[in-house]
């Protein structure tokens, strides 16, 4: 946690995690796929009617599967928002595939589907869009574009679990998607994830990658009377006490968003007149998305701005974080070929987002404090001479 007195996240409890996890561990089931796996399961094939949920140690691991399971393999093209964390196009690149960067839609910060016709060639194998923020991508066009191309689509939705586009869940649009639970998300269990399986194609081998390439869901359903090594996998279940931890979460799930949507409206209402005057911008979340409130972000208008802004806070006690660097323009992006000026909305709110502090715990009084320390800041006014990119 930081030194500082406002964090920008810190891990909450919803209430029954520590009943749960003294539970699990009594239990004498410590492995994955216990009895809190499969409540974590049944939660999610409940609550958005997925085909079949599976508890990963990870989003990053979640999308590692999904790319075995589209059997991508080299000379392979995928297409991803330039504008995401690291996992969303290493999952695919370990497979040798290569990543085809799409700039993002200057209003939602998501992948823009009008430029996405032009990325597709026929090699691509896939397209994963990133539901950034938890606000949705405008998911019409993105799978009308894809159906009509045979390409499957992926949603990386570590962002977005309870949000919804036009009144349907995110992570329900794709072949199958990825949830995060790390310890900066809606619902947390430390370092977790789940891959959410639409496709019922997919269900039976996702089980196999999963379990070390064994068919051992299999055999503890009884459908064989023993389990063998049958594909490649590897280990992606998290351990049951993991399961229970993050049970104690979902269970509180509606509470936490609740909570989130308080956090994030009153950003908003505090900050929204502020921000117009200073030519400042606070998110857009397009009336037909239900958000997850999962951040709050501004975008100052230069990257001289936003690290005054940041010193700003941070002179006031309250740690404020900027978000992802095009990946592109990144050593590795660089060696797929990317060039300065190929994504420049990426290249241009990359330099000016800024995320304010935002937990389940947040209380009033010190989200006061962000909304006042914010408000005192003046675009200009602060900003130093000269800046090191
Ligand atoms: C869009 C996106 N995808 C994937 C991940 C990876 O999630 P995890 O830490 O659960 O592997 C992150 C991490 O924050 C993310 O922001």
């Amino acid at each position: 946690m930081s030194s500082q007195s406002i964090p920008f996240n810190k891990p909450c409890l919803a209430g029954r995690e520590l009943l749960y996890l003294a539970e699990a561990i009594m239990r004498g089931h410590a492995a994955g796929d216990g009895a809190f796996t499969r409540k974590c399961h049944t939660f999610f094939e409940e609550r958005f009617a997925v085909r079949r949920a599976l508890l990963t140690t990870s989003c990053t691991h979640a999308l590692e599967m999904s790319a075995l399971l589209l059997n991508i393999a080299p000379g392979d093209e995928v297409i991803f928002p330039s504008f995401t964390f690291v996992s969303t196009v290493n999952a695919f690149i370990l497979r040798g595939a290569t990543p085809v960067f799409a700039d993002v839609r200057p209003d939602t910060l998501n992948l823009d589907e009008s430029i996405l016709p032009s990325l597709i060639t026929p090699r691509t194998r896939a397209i994963v869009p990133v539901h950034y923020a938890g606000v949705g991508c405008e998911m019409d066009a993105i799978m009308s574009i894809a159906e009509t191309a045979g390409i499957p689509v992926i949603e990386d939705n570590a962002h977005g679990l309870f949000a919804s586009y036009k009144g349907k869940a995110l992570g329900t649009f794709g072949c199958m998607a990825t949830q995060s639970f790390h310890e900066t998300k809606n619902v947390i269990c430390g370092e977790g994830g789940a891959l959410l399986i639409n496709d019922p194609q997919y269900i039976e081998r996702a089980e196999i990658i999963r379990e070390k390439g064994t068919n051992r869901a299999r055999f503890f359903r009884g459908q064989v009377d023993k389990y063998s090594w049958v594909d490649v996998g590897s280990s992606y279940l998290p351990s049951d006490l993991l399961a229970a931890y993050l049970f104690a979460q979902l269970e509180s799930c509606d509470t936490i968003q609740e909570k989130r949507k308080s956090i994030w409206t009153r950003y908003n209402a505090g900050l929204a007149d502020w921000a117009q005057n200073e030519g400042i911008r606070v998110p857009t979340v397009p009336g037909h998305c239900d958000q997850a409130y999962h951040m709050f972000y501004l975008l100052l208008p230069s990257l001289a701005d936003r690290t005054a802004f940041i010193q700003h806070l941070k002179d006031r006690g309250i740690q404020s974080v900027f978000h992802y660097l095009p990946l592109h323009l990144s050593e590795m992006g660089r060696k797929f070929g990317g060039r300065d000026g190929q994504c420049p909305v990426t290249e241009s709110i990359s330099d000016q987002l800024v995320r304010l502090p935002f937990f389940n715990d947040l209380t009033e009084s010190e989200q006061g404090a962000v909304i006042e320390a914010a408000r005192s800041f003046r675009v200009g006014a602060n900003a130093p001479l000269a800046i090191s990119a």
